[in-house]
């Protein structure tokens, strides 16, 4: 292992390309940020009854959500412990009452502790008894959810999922709070997306304020016409119009959007969009949540500023229109998304089609929105990979960050303070890893 010089990697105001690029590097983050902190596994509602998964990744490990006889919901290694065949094919289905291997046959329950194994006479006297727990799969070492949102951490150790999300967790809340009900629920259909590129570009890029109006210019700028069109024709265009037309929004008007900056990396860029137009169905859904909590507690969650929340290293939750993305990372340049929608539960439909528009309109593969994001990103990793510099400037606002209890902000909604702030908190997960070897 080649030794690694954090200090020189990874500075206040500019980070060494490598951290994009390099093997180990990746191998380390997988080990040491995925594979320790609390990772997203998925919604509640997504395993609905007994025996239904989802699998997913965390870090490199293949695992499985599963609802349990119980009712609780348990998250498992995808591995049969005979000859290690991962025991779910499938992104997602019933396994019925639990697990049966492929390969030979092991059985599981539903919490992975073995059933049955064939002819178990074979392995008398052996270590591989039913008995041991060498017999039955593993369990992520802990498993929490917060308002139906399923988390795991592989490792022991480390801060309870609350305190980890900290501040973040208003990305839940907000969504919640948004329902008379106070959930959601998924809807089952999942746009996956492979980028050509590092996990971070991702990351850095939904609070990045200084690119909306140039990467999505096009875009924006089309959506506008039109949109002011039908308001000359019509008198109003529908709000999904809105959705695009902001993206062409001036520099200055980017520039006075806030982000806030938290602990672990997390971070919040507040509201850009209006929201709250006045035509009879959002009338009638504003009263509904007034009538569900108040008209203090109504207004107050009604009024949220937030467009997005980061959840670090992995998610980027837009509350206000109940989308979810999450990232898995297979390799230094290449990244799985998993792009997600939610449903306000007791709403009428046509609040629900705000969340199905802009997960369509902007989020999906399909949109130029997301297309023009990918291109950029590719075209960094191939800027990274190549000779012409060695490092990546973050130094837009540097030294105008102010901090209070730990929480970063700046005045400038384009500031790189958003990306200092991830790599402040990279910097000590990998720091943490590294440094009793380095003393050794
Ligand atoms: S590998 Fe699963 S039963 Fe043999
Ligand atoms: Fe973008």
């Amino acid at each position: 292992m080649q030794s690694i010089d954090l200090d020189h990697l990874v500075q206040p105001d500019r980070v060494h390309k490598s951290v994009y690029t390099d093997q180990q590097l990746f191998d380390l983050e997988m080990e040491h940020i995925f594979e320790k902190a609390w990772v997203y596994c998925g919604h509640d509602s997504q395993v609905k009854e007994v025996g239904d998964y989802f699998t997913m990744h965390i870090g490199r490990q293949p695992m499985v959500m599963v609802r349990d006889v119980d009712k609780s919901v348990k998250v498992l290694y995808n591995r049969c412990p005979h000859r290690g065949v991962e025991l779910c094919g499938n992104q997602s289905g019933n396994t019925g009452k639990g697990f049966v291997c492929s390969y030979h046959a092991w059985s599981f329950h539903l919490n992975g502790k073995v059933k049955a194994i064939p002819l178990v006479k074979g392995y008398d006297g052996t270590r591989m008894t039913p008995d041991s727990p060498d017999c039955s799969m593993v369990a992520a070492a802990r498993v929490e959810s917060y308002r139906g949102f399923v988390f795991a951490s592989l490792s022991k150790e480390g801060p309870g999922l609350v305190e980890f999300l900290g501040e973040a967790k208003v990305a839940f809340d907000d969504m919640c709070d948004r329902s008379p009900l106070g959930e959601v629920e998924a809807v089952p259909v999942c746009h996956r997306v492979v980028q050509h590129s590092n996990w971070k570009f991702f990351m850095e890029n939904q609070l990045d304020s200084l690119h909306p109006s140039v990467t999505h210019q096009s875009t924006g700028v089309s959506a506008r016409k039109v949109e002011l069109r039908l308001k000359k024709e019509k008198g109003e265009a529908p709000l999904f119009f809105h959705y695009l037309s902001t993206f062409a929004s001036s520099f200055d008007q980017w520039d006075s959007v806030q982000t806030v900056n938290f602990k672990y990396g997390h971070g919040i860029l507040k509201a850009y969009m209006g929201l709250r137009p006045t035509d009879p169905d959002t009338v009638k859904y504003e009263a509904l949540i007034k009538q569900a909590y108040g008209e203090e507690k109504g207004e107050e969650y009604l009024a949220r500023s937030i467009h997005h929340v980061l959840i670090y290293p992995y998610l980027s939750v837009q509350s206000p229109l109940q989308q979810l993305r999450c990232l898995r990372p297979m390799a230094p340049n290449k990244t799985l998304s998993e792009i997600w929608h939610f449903r306000l539960k007791g709403v009428p439909e046509a609040i629900y089609e705000r969340s199905l528009w802009y997960f369509n309109l902007v989020n999906s593969p399909a949109t130029m929105i997301n297309a023009d994001d990918l291109e950029n990103w590719t075209k960094a990793q191939l800027g990274l990979q190549s000779r012409g510099g060695e490092w990546v400037s973050f130094h837009r606002n540097y030294g105008g960050d102010t901090e209070k209890d730990g929480i970063l902000y700046s005045n400038n909604g384009t500031s790189e303070v958003v990306m200092r702030n991830q790599f402040k908190a990279w910097d000590s997960y990998i720091r943490a890893a590294i440094q009793p070897s380095a003393k050794a």
